[in-house]
């Protein structure tokens, strides 16, 4: 360790000579839903349900929730940690709390964390563009069709456009910067304070709704029936993944969202609330997309093709349908823009850090997004055939971020926390009730120094190897 100790820099000497008044998120309540507003976002709806389905329901669940305790909580307390002791953007964080002569070794940590918020955004936008142009249509009435080919070409014709594919996640990516430029207070705290009850509440309406639909037993099985046949070393490796997206690890964002954090929040039972919600959020997806799936017979498909086609035909069967769907994609917005806001405020966190005023640090990161959002928003159209390495620029950025960036510096901050911080030191950052060695703080340790790493390692080579 180094001489003098980095962790004993103090909060408010940690703050950049350019950028002294740092914000925070002004209440616990804020930080909970700030934080979660991060996690939930749109795997919660087409991920998730459909994954846990497809491989093993109540089995699946299980080996989630092993994943999740072992390695991404215990990295997401190390990112939430790291943030708040640094009080700093996620490059000058791993810099700042570095051993002595480490810093700028460190650094790429947090630089490449960065790197993968800006890919991932530059396709997750695309899909959250998809969702609000089809929340418009839902609105405005036009987006529901029984007709399966119908749906199929309303979605293609969307998707393939250039203008409107560009126009709609412009639009998203220019509404979560105008966001940002208010503030972390004004701006994020405020909107995820207001945008999050609302959507519990709409998640239970759909789901009452869907559970009361005659046949509804058939998807709550497809759901929940354990099927532990099911468990390969895939779906292991599956699971994984997806823990890691839900939290929102590797991409700058926690540790961004921890330099904001109140000095007086406990760190690990703030994770766990914020994991066992977003827990919640994704389970209650699944009953509401599931059971109207079902009584209506539709083979339960993924990602785009259930959200865009197989859901407007399940909706367009029900008595009120068009407000059942044009509640869905509300949902569906409110859990993008959570997700969206935490993403696009690492680069910005990271501009405002080297003295940007924060509505240009807002500006320039999004225009640092909305370019190489150019080639994925066009992918499914002009630019569909343009490929490198076999897949399109939207496929590329999903690979380069969730498939590479993410797990590099996921296994990079376990082994920071894990062996460059000594004990007590780790136990000192977690605060609140934690705020001294403990066995939990023990735990967390040894899971960061040794099972994090290594399995994180496994899922990577996999994913590589296919
Ligand atoms: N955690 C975010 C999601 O689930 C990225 O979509």
């Amino acid at each position: 360790m180094s001489a003098v100790d980095p962790l004993s820099v103090p909060a408010a000497a940690a703050g950049s000579a350019l950028a002294p008044a740092r914000e925070a998120f002004a209440t616990r309540l804020g930080v909970l839903l700030a934080t979660l507003g991060s996690a939930v976002g749109l795997g919660n709806i087409w991920k998730f349900p459909t994954l846990t389905g497809a491989n093993g329901g109540a089995a699946f669940l299980c080996v989630y929730l092993l994943a999740t305790f072992a390695v991404a909580l215990p990295v997401m307390i190390a990112e939430l940690a790291i943030g708040r002791r640094a009080r700093a953007d996620a490059v000058t964080s791993f810099e700042r709390l570095a051993p002595d002569g480490s810093g700028r070794r460190w650094r790429w940590v947090g630089g490449a964390g960065v790197l993968a918020a800006v890919l991932l955004l530059a396709f997750y936008s695309e899909v959250a563009g998809w969702v609000f142009a089809y929340l418009a249509d839902a609105v405005s009435g036009t987006a529901l069709s029984t007709d399966a080919a119908a749906n199929a070409a309303r979605f293609g014709a969307l998707s393939a456009d250039p203008l409107r594919a560009l126009g709609w996640q412009w639009l998203v990516l220019a509404g979560t910067a105008l966001i940002l430029a208010c503030g972390v207070t004004r701006g994020i705290e405020a909107v995820t304070r207001r945008l999050m009850p609302v959507l519990f509440l709409l998640l239970a309406l759909l789901a009452v709704r869907a559970l009361l639909l005659p046949g509804a037993a058939e998807g709550l099985k497809f759901l929940f029936a354990p099927d532990f046949s099911k468990l390969t070393a895939g779906v292991v490796l599956t699971a994984l993944g997806l823990a890691f997206f839900k939290l929102s690890l590797g991409i700058g964002a926690m540790v961004t969202y921890g330099s904001y954090f109140r000095a007086d929040q406990d760190i690990p039972r703030t994770a766990l609330r914020v994991m066992l919600a977003d827990l919640s959020v994704s389970l209650l997806a699944g009953i509401a997309i599931f059971p109207a799936v079902f009584s209506f017979g539709v083979e339960p498909s993924a990602g785009p093709a259930l959200v865009f086609m197989t859901l407007p035909a399940v909706f367009a069967q029900l008595p009120f349908g068009g407000l059942l769907l044009a509640l869905f994609f509300a949902l569906m917005a409110i859990a993008a823009t959570g997700a969206m806001l935490s993403i696009l405020e690492v680069p910005v966190a990271w501009l405002v850090q080297r003295g940007w005023p924060r509505p240009r640090a807002a500006l320039l990161a999004t225009l640092a997004v909305a370019l190489p959002g150019v080639p994925a928003a066009l992918s499914q159209g002009v630019l569909a055939d343009a490929t490198l390495f076999g897949r399109t620029a939207f496929e590329l950025y999903d690979f380069a971020s969730s498939g590479v960036l993410m797990p590099l510096v996921a296994i990079a901050t376990a082994l920071f926390v894990g062996r460059a911080w000594t004990r007590t030191q780790f136990a000192d950052a977690l605060g609140g009730t934690v705020g001294r060695p403990s066995r939990l703080a023990f735990a967390l340790r040894v899971l960061l120094r040794w099972v994090a790493p290594v399995a994180i390692a496994v899922v990577l080579v996999r994913g590589w190897i296919g």
